[in-house]
């Protein structure tokens, strides 16, 4: 209850103008001194910080005062003063004033944290995530949460300002493929079977399309049992989107509308032009399908100039089909000791890399252990191919083709990160287009979706499937953004012989895809509308808006690095009663 003299206010509300005003204030002690016979107290609530003080005078409320430590939760009446002269604190937005208690209420104690709440002074992260209601009233989490609040809801008012509604889509479903494991939930009233938790919305929305929504967006929530990593989570959020009767520039043009806007609503920044490589151009350039385009330092490809050299591996590797040799300058690199290229050599091969050849441009001449094979014309060459000048490094890398650029753009962002030149704070967004539709897996050499088997291929392409399937370019983009893939989209297959013609390629059974995508095939065959659209990882695009690296900042209740909730204790054993429940039998004995 309010006491009527007194105006509630936030502990970020009262300014110089305030001074005389009774007010009530509440909120957690966030830092106490006592100083010269007096208590001062930083009074904290999630919009700032007032400083509250006692004076002895008012003995019953200054005794009270003195059992006041960290966390407690108050609430006090006062009237705001003016501070005396020299006392301000201008870092402060309250700074200015201070509120004298007249009244004290303590509403709550507290233990003794397990870490310093007052300050974002780095903790453990496991404890951090254990006692994680104290670590969100850090100043980190704090603008971490409300920043994607922003965010969020900038994305909600453009995507209905373009007259897109928001469908919410099942979390018990049926299994839809992105690629990861699924988590599944067992049924008790069907034994013996099992829902999955939607790896994303992706079969619901094309369906909503067949629907005739014509403009969906959700805010979704998505499953995916993969390993984890720091960009990466079990559990994430998507802004997923999906639009009828359009090709990819209508889709990329809508997305990229959002993302000016909340750059520009959230951030105050105005976004230039996004540039747009295709796949074979990024892994060129760059070494990656997410390129890091904060900075240059381009792939250069050399093995023209080692194909008449003596340096047999490069000679080797230049005279055969699908191979890359490629340099890369590292400005400054000429003054790296020995020792500092073991080192870099050591990173290489972290990589995968068998080894690092490098030449160094000192003052006092070229260096390195290649340089003997090299004659002067070629260092010439290479010192005016990767634009190198003295004092740099440049090092090479040769490999199969696809080896090579992954492995020479690893170096690359290597090289950015020493070189200090992947600041936080640049947004540095490019699309990526013309993805091929097929890969080879890893494991198993068969031709497998290289997204997700929706994907249509580019007009044309439908001929390549048989004798050429990793040459079909796919109607697929991502959107990337500081060397982070913050979404991926494309044009759907909306022809169910057609989609079905992909299964076939990707080795199914017309009786594993009627059991598997039947239902999907079927809603194609009743008019299903050309459609596309794309889903924007909603983690991944707060994380790089307040510039940090780890995605667990900007989830409330994050999974650990190793996918625990140690806050909760999840996953965790069930008791036997609850198994039988669900007709279900354990292969392994649960943890004690
Ligand atoms: P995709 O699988 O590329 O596409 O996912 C889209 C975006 O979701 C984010 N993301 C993740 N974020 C955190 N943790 C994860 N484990 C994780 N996995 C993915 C990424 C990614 O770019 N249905 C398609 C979209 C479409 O085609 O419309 C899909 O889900 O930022």
């Amino acid at each position: 209850m309010t006491h009527p003299e007194f105006a509630r206010v936030s502990c970020g509300a009262l300014s110089a103008n305030d001074v005389d005003r009774a007010v009530e204030l509440s909120g957690w002690v966030h830092r106490r001194r006592d100083h010269g016979g007096l208590i001062f107290i930083d009074l904290r609530d999630r919009d700032g910080i007032t400083q509250i003080t006692f004076d002895p005078a008012d003995a019953a409320t200054f005794k009270v005062a003195e059992t006041l430590r960290n966390e407690f939760v108050v609430r006090v009446r006062g009237r705001a003063q003016r501070r005396p002269g020299g006392t301000e604190n201008p870092k402060l937005a309250t700074g200015a004033i201070e509120v004298p208690v007249a009244q004290l209420e303590v509403l709550a104690r507290s233990e003794t944290p397990p870490f310093v709440v007052s300050s974002d002074d780095d903790v453990d992260e496991n404890v951090r995530l254990k006692y994680r209601y104290l670590d969100l009233r850090r100043p980190r989490m704090q603008t971490n949460l409300t920043v994607r609040h922003r965010i969020i809801k900038a994305m909600r008012d453009y995507f209905d300002a373009h007259e897109f509604i928001e469908v919410e889509t099942p979390i018990l479903i049926k299994s839809t493929p992105e690629g990861a494991r699924d988590y599944l939930v067992p049924s008790r009233i069907h034994p013996g079977t099992f829902y999955a938790l939607p790896q994303s919305p992706q079969l619901l929305k094309q369906i909503l399309m067949i629907g005739g929504i014509g403009r969906y967006m959700q805010i979704a929530r998505c499953f995916r049992d993969e390993d984890p990593r720091a960009d990466r989570q079990p559990e994430f959020t998507q802004i997923d989107v999906e639009m009828s009767f359009v090709g990819q520039d209508e889709v990329i043009a809508m997305m990229e509308g959002c993302i000016r806007d909340v750059w520009f609503r959230v951030l105050g920044h105005t976004l230039g032009e996004i540039p747009q490589l295709t796949f074979h151009e990024a892994m060129r350039r760059y070494g990656s399908d997410k390129p890091d385009l904060r900075f240059g330092l381009e792939l250069i490809d050399v093995a023209e100039l080692f194909r008449g050299s003596d340096f047999q591996l490069f000679h080797t590797l230049a005279e055969t089909e699908g191979n890359r040799v490629i340099a890369l300058r590292y400005p400054g690199g000429a003054s790296l000791s020995r020792r500092d290229f073991d080192a870099l050599t050591e990173v290489a091969k972290s990589h995968g890399a068998k080894g690092l050849a490098y030449i160094t441009l000192a003052a006092d001449g070229v260096k390195g252990p290649i340089v003997k094979f090299l004659g002067d014309s070629t260092v010439a060459a290479l010192r005016a191919e990767t634009m190198s000048e003295n004092g740099d490094a440049i090092l090479f890398i040769g490999e199969r083709a696809r080896e090579a650029s992954e492995l020479a753009g690893k170096m690359r962002l290597e090289i950015g990160e020493r070189l200090g030149l992947r600041d936080p704070a640049a947004f540095a967004f490019c699309w990526v287009r013309g993805f091929p539709l097929f890969e080879k897996d890893a494991e198993s050499g068969e031709i497998t979706f290289s997204h997700h088997p929706f994907t249509a291929p580019a007009p044309g392409q439908e001929a390549l499937f048989e004798s050429d399937p990793l040459g079909v370019t796919a109607q697929h983009y991502d959107l990337v953004l500081n060397g982070y893939e913050l979404g991926s989209g494309s044009i759907r297959n909306h022809d169910p012989a057609f989609q079905r013609k992909v299964f076939h390629r990707l080795g199914m059974t017309d009786e594993q895809i009627d059991d598997r995508f039947g239902f999907f095939i079927e809603a194609l065959r009743y008019g299903a509308p050309p459609h596309g659209g794309m889903a924007l990882g909603i983690d991944r695009v707060v994380m790089l808006a307040v510039g940090t690296t780890n995605i667990r900042d900007v989830i409330a209740f994050p999974k650990n690095q190793s996918a625990r909730d140690v806050m909760m204790d999840a996953p965790s054993a069930v008791p036997e009663a609850s198994l039988r429940d669900l007709h279900l039998a354990l292969r392994v004995k649960p943890p004690a």
